[in-house]
């Protein structure tokens, strides 16, 4: 038998975490921060409870240079490829998640 477990997500966001390693990080205020821990940052939510996904996964074998490859799971036909120091928000935005008004 399947057991369930019932989540939040409304989708979820593939993250290069090799790319991740090789830029250094590449976002956040010093530009230190990995793509998945600032998009987590800015989603808000942990885990199950985050409004969307975002996972860490090995090397996806696009392998841009300086750039990290995303896959957006509701849009599987087209990766893409983020630049360190690209505004974490604007990456939200593409993914359909506008920033949570301050
Ligand atoms: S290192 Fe990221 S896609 Fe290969």
């Amino acid at each position: 038998m399947i057991r369930r477990a019932k989540a939040e997500w409304t989708g979820a966001v593939l993250v290069c975490g090799k790319c991740s390693k090789k830029v250094g990080g590449g976002f956040g205020p010093k530009g230190k921060t990995s793509l998945t821990k600032a998009l987590r940052k800015l989603i808000g939510g942990k885990g199950r409870k985050a409004p969307l996904g975002v996972i860490e996964t090995r090397c996806l074998k696009l392998c841009p240079k300086s750039a990290v490859t995303l896959v957006d799971t509701a849009r599987p036909g087209e990766w893409l490829v983020v630049s360190p120091g690209d505004p974490v928000e604007e990456i939200a935005a593409r993914l359909g998640r506008a920033a949570p008004q301050a």
